[in-house]
């Protein structure tokens, strides 16, 4: 990242220097490529939006008519409600990637309490975890904070098969650390370096019937990274599965960006 912006200065005749031109060219062509990959996406979502809010009304009332319809429409009116709330969904997801493509993200830093937090995301999805660890107080952003933290609590439960989903909040050496860790059956090995891949999914004929989109951990990733942090997944012989949020411990917002 930032890699691309390279440029090699050999502005001599040689070979050296056509080799050098040529780099930049190909740095350059790169680039843009990417650039408009990126308005490409953000422009589909953009232009997705309008008619799925109409849709979202549409569906709605055919909701509110529901007892209106004969047995055998019925399934086809929740369908319709569940792939709209689905596709709304995957044009919120893109369009959140691509705010963060774009480098427009805007931080706004206060204080957070990582304990308080973590217990709100689990009662707003309607969730039971253990939450364990000391009230732990640094500048973040709650809402990015809060993406994380529902996005990882939430895969506990979609992809840990029913068992105890734990959070873990902890501080060490001027970081603080939240974990959220279930007792499923675990990611493969060979799944765990791309798990934060955009599109990713370990088991695509379980996330299939499950919805996801496998966007849920490339949004996590890319928050904490905005906030200075990290995140690491661990899952010993594709046993539990530990999530952990590393984000440096902050009295004040960082001067020039995390
Ligand atoms: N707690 C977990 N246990 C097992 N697998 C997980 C867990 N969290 C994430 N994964 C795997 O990582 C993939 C990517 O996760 P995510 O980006 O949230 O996508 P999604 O949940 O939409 O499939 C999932 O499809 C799943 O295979
Ligand atoms: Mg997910």
């Amino acid at each position: 990242e930032g890699l691309l912006e390279t440029r090699v200065h050999a502005a001599t005749a040689d070979e050296v220097g056509v080799l050098a031109a040529s780099f930049n060219e190909m740095a350059a062509a790169f680039q843009s490529m990417l650039e408009r990959e990126r308005r490409f996406v953000a422009n589909v979502s953009h232009e997705l939006r309008t008619p799925l809010s109409a849709l979202q009304t549409a569906s709605d009332l055919l909701e509110t008519h529901r007892s209106d319809f004969p047995a055998s429409s019925r399934e086809a009116v929740e369908l319709i409600a569940e792939d709209v709330a689905n596709l709304r969904r995957l044009v919120e997801e893109l369009m959140e990637v691509s705010e963060v493509d774009a480098g427009k993200a805007i931080i706004r830093w206060e204080e957070v309490d990582l304990r308080a937090l973590a217990k709100a995301v689990v009662r707003k999805l309607h969730r039971q975890t253990l939450i364990d660890g000391p009230a732990v107080v640094t500048m973040s952003d709650k809402a990015r904070l809060e993406r994380i933290v529902s996005n990882l609590v939430h895969n506990a439960f979609e992809h840990g098969r029913g068992t105890d989903v734990r959070v873990t909040i902890g501080e060490q050496n001027g970081s603080c650390r939240l974990s959220v860790s279930d007792g499923g059956p675990g990611i493969p090995a060979d799944a765990l370096p791309h798990l934060f891949d955009r599109f990713f999914k370990a088991d695509r004929s379980r996330s299939r019937e499950r919805g996801g989109f496998g966007l849920g951990l490339a949004i996590a990733f890319e928050n904490a990274r905005l906030l200075g942090g990290t995140i690491e997944a661990t899952s010993p012989n594709g046993g539990p599965t530990t999530f952990t949020v590393v984000l440096p411990r902050r009295s004040a917002p960082p001067e020039d960006g995390p």
